[in-house]
């Protein structure tokens, strides 16, 4: 076994778990391929939040079954791998390795018992209070890094699989966290993304102890860093600091994800989710009143367990209150081991179709009124491309809008020579209901 091929699904912090496992893999002397049929080794780091993610994995499963006996070694990591357990060798006997996001630190010795002709090794305890905190991490951006802050969830949302794949909360040393940015931005990144999937819910297990707020203060003051962003937040946990920090610091992008999942008090109590929607909408209202115009995007599940047409309607009500930047939205999936098993009064799948596509409608229309609001201003763009096609540049506001611009004397990278990693200038001249698109300013 000397080279990995790894397909990843799913969520950023599930890219950026990949991120170190390829790390971990290259320390260990792999190299990394671009092909499944290149590799020795073989490894779908999987999502199980909705049916449709889970089933993706099998499938890529079934396409290879072919090579099994041809000396390959497959691998399933991630969420499925967690929730499905040793039940995946029985469905894909030609898988190997079975292991979980709480198991990575211990790769290098599941890989010794690949090497040792183990075909069943595992790693699915999710008994750790450790982070995945590993010095070996292969970042695929050259300009925007993400840092994990917290793992796990203790939150215990009755639709989610998340507390069952990813374990309990654990959140890594303010020390580590900071360490691991100034070394970022010494190699030139200016971009940096907090991820964890309640990352609000940080708390620093050493002696200084701070709390979300204070990490999102210090990460902003490191030197030559331009842009913090942090995903997901949990309403319960959001508190009016985080507003009061991103208002004292223009690095800290004025952006909020902030996943509301129902307008509905009474589906919110179903959930499980320890917000009502007037909890919500006092969030909401901390962020409308700040000085800097700050932007707000959200998770919707429509068609969950007795939600009725009243339910639907308050949640139609909420996007038009809220006048979200974006949003993206599900229809309700049912997912092994949760809470929400129990409950009866499904919605049949019509029915979510029809009100996942209302939805999508309104907030169409929000989207095209909102983003039109800022044609004639200049915006600062991040650029992370150039597109061929329409001889544009990529780039991204500070409020994570996409905004495409034309620049006059750099129509498309010449000579190794790009814009890409650089600030701009950008005046907005049109708007989409999913992109900007403008002018670069001198
Ligand atoms: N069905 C549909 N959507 C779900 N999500 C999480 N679990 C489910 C489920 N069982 C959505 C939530 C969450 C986002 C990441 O995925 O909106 O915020
Ligand atoms: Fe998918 Fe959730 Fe796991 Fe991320 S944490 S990979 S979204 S199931």
């Amino acid at each position: 076994m000397r080279t990995f091929y790894i397909e990843t699904f799913g969520c950023q912090m599930n890219v950026h778990d990949s991120e170190k496992v390829i790390g971990t893999l290259v320390s260990e002397g792999y190299s990394q391929v671009e092909t499944p049929e290149a590799a020795d080794l073989v490894l779908y780091n999987t999502c199980s939040i909705r049916d449709k993610a889970e089933q993706k994995v099998f499938h890529r499963l079934q396409q290879f079954k072919k090579d099994h006996g041809r000396g390959k070694v497959f691998g399933v990591l991630g969420c499925v791998a967690q929730q499905e357990g040793e039940r995946i060798f029985e469905r894909a006997p030609f898988v190997s390795l079975v292991a979980g996001s709480a198991s990575y630190a211990k790769l290098p010795e599941m890989l010794v018992q690949l090497k040792a002709g183990n075909r069943h090794v595992t790693g699915l305890s999710l008994d750790t209070d450790e982070a995945f905190d590993t010095p070996f991490t292969r970042r695929d951006n050259p300009h925007r890094a993400y840092i994990t802050i917290i793992e796990g969830c203790d939150k215990s949302c009755a639709y989610c699989v998340v507390p069952f794949t990813r374990g309990p909360e654990r959140s890594r040393t303010s020390e580590s966290v900071i360490k691991e940015a100034r070394e970022l931005a010494r190699m030139g990144y200016s971009e940096i993304q907090l991820l964890g999937q309640n990352v609000n819910s940080y708390r620093d297990p050493s002696p200084a102890g701070w709390d979300f707020a204070t990490m999102l203060r210090a990460v902003g003051q490191v030197e030559g860093i331009r842009r913090v962003r942090f995903t997901t937040s949990h309403p319960r946990d959001f508190v009016k600091d985080i507003v009061d920090a991103i208002d004292e610091n223009p690095v800290l992008c004025n952006h909020v994800h902030l996943p509301v999942q129902s307008g509905s008090t009474r589906v919110l109590d179903r959930m499980q989710r320890l917000y009502s929607r007037e909890d919500y909408m006092r969030r909401i209202e901390w962020m409308k009143s700040a000085r800097r115009n700050i932007s707000i995007t959200t998770d919707i599940i429509v068609g969950f367990p007795g939600e009725t047409e009243a339910d639907f309607e308050e949640t139609l009500r909420l996007l038009e209150q809220v006048q979200y930047d974006s949003l993206f939205s599900f229809k309700y999936s049912r997912r092994p081991n949760t809470p929400a098993l129990a409950l009866d009064d499904q919605i049949l799948e019509e029915e979510k179709t029809r009100r996942l596509s209302i939805l999508q409608e309104l907030q169409r229309t929000i989207q095209v009124r909102r983003n039109s609001e800022l044609v004639g201003t200049i915006e600062e763009a991040f650029v992370e491309g150039y597109n061929q096609a329409t001889g544009q540049w990529i780039g991204r506001t500070t409020q994570n809008r996409i905004l495409n611009f034309t620049h006059p004397e750099h129509a498309g990278p010449k000579d190794g020579e790009t814009l890409a990693g650089r600030y701009w200038s950008v005046r907005v001249t049109r708007a989409g209901p999913n992109s900007l698109a403008g002018e670069a300013v001198s």
